[in-house]
């Protein structure tokens, strides 16, 4: 690296962590101040940016064994967003979330409330597959948040579904257990936010799907989204 790319990437950095840090602060105060809304919903730069810097993050030991960066994907003027945990063996493999197993059935969660997954925003937490799935780090939590932060506000979603522990727990800033935490709307910087199971723990316990689909029915008639008829019970 010669010295002037040295300069360029120190600045780069120093810009971009600008950016990023502080961004849940910034987005509350807009939020507050009336200028989070959906007007002006212009993001497709910002978040091509966003992924681009996403994709070059070196923060932390995962960058060492990904094979890709899952940044997320969907419709950047979604209204309705999906947060996950980290990506999995076949994220990874693909550089998209939530394709495996746990990744088909939320899709069928999709379909069944009348939408494609190219309608939603679906991300996680983490954009890196922490190794042989094990749970994310603190530290790694701290470090990607700010993507999602980001993600969140050039999206401007109406609202956001938490899926699983990990998401909601880290984007309400709590411990409550999912159990308690499901079923009735946080306010998350001024996004309804519904945590709900993460699809991976409805394969092992579909005993949960019931309740699962009960958030999702709440999440339609806030978005005023007709369930189709056949998937209502
Ligand atoms: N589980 C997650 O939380 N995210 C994915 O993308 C896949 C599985």
């Amino acid at each position: 690296m010669t010295g002037n790319d040295r300069i360029i990437r120190v600045f780069r950095d120093a810009v971009e962590s600008e950016m990023l840090s502080g961004v849940s602060e910034i987005y509350g105060q807009a939020r507050k101040a009336g200028h989070g809304g959906r007007q002006g919903k212009d993001p497709e730069e910002g978040v091509k940016r966003l992924e681009k810097s996403v994709k070059a993050c070196v923060k932390c030991g995962l960058a060492a064994t990904r094979k890709n960066v899952v940044f997320g994907e969907g419709s950047y003027g979604a209204d309705l967003m999906f947060v996950g945990e980290a990506p999995g063996g076949d994220e990874d493999e693909q550089g998209r979330p939530f394709v495996g197993r746990a990744g088909k059935l939320l899709t069928k969660i999709i379909e069944a409330l009348g939408l494609e997954r190219e309608d939603v925003f679906i991300a996680n937490i983490l954009k890196c597959r922490p190794p042989g799935n094990r749970n994310p780090a603190p530290g790694e939590i701290d470090l990607c948040t700010p993507y999602l932060l980001r993600q969140i506000e050039l999206i401007k979603p109406r609202v956001i579904v938490a899926l699983g522990k990990f998401a909601a727990q880290t984007l309400l800033q709590s411990d409550t257990p999912i159990s308690r935490l499901r079923g009735n709307f946080h306010d998350y910087h001024g996004v309804k936010l519904m945590p709900t199971y993460h699809p991976a723990y409805l394969l092992r316990n579909p005993g949960g799907k019931k309740d699962v689909w009960n958030d999702m029915k709440a999440v339609a008639k806030e978005l005023g989204i007709r369930i189709p008829e056949q998937k209502k019970k």
